[in-house]
């Protein structure tokens, strides 16, 4: 029998993520992205899963990943859209196109915020929707993708 392979998820920040530390602290804290990823690396650690933390700040770049993820083994895909959650169809058909779960994720609560952040494009096409706890909020995003990821998937061969 194949040997089980540790689970994969990647983690895809979207837009002005990169500013985090700096930008509109009182709504995104002070952690920067750096510690951020550190936090996600550590909690995962903890959970015996592999992460891989990216960011970007162009749309297509974010396509491409989500479309590739599969390909380069990974079994699940935590994402913070940004501000596209709430007008890419691209993200949202690139999330709709992939078998792997997809779990979408804010540092604020978009519900609690002005009206355009309440509705998201992308949370139909996800697999579920965390939002309003800051940093923790990507570690329960974690755990939400390990639940999501179906059994029998991680023994498979590749
Ligand atoms: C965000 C919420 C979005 O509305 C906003 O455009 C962001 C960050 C969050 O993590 O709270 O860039 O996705």
């Amino acid at each position: 029998m194949a040997r089980p392979k540790a689970t994969r998820v990647l983690v895809l920040h979207g837009p002005n993520l990169n500013l985090l530390g700096t930008r509109e602290p009182a709504i995104y804290g002070r952690t920067t992205l750096a510690e951020l990823d550190r936090q996600i690396q550590r909690h995962a650690e903890s959970r015996a899963t592999q992460v891989e933390c990216r960011q970007s700040n162009h749309e297509g770049q974010l396509v491409d990943w989500i479309q590739g993820a599969a390909r380069e083994g990974f079994h699940a895909i935590v994402l913070n859209p940004g501000a596209l959650t709430h007008y890419s169809l691209a993200l949202r058909d690139a999330v709709s196109a992939v078998s792997i779960p997809v779990v979408e994720v804010h540092l604020s609560n978009v519900h609690g915020r002005e009206e355009f952040r309440r509705h998201s494009v992308i949370a139909a096409a996800a697999r579920g929707q965390i939002s309003g706890f800051g940093p923790a909020s990507y570690r329960l995003a974690i755990d939400a993708a390990l639940e999501s990821v179906p059994r029998g998937r991680l023994s498979r061969p590749r």
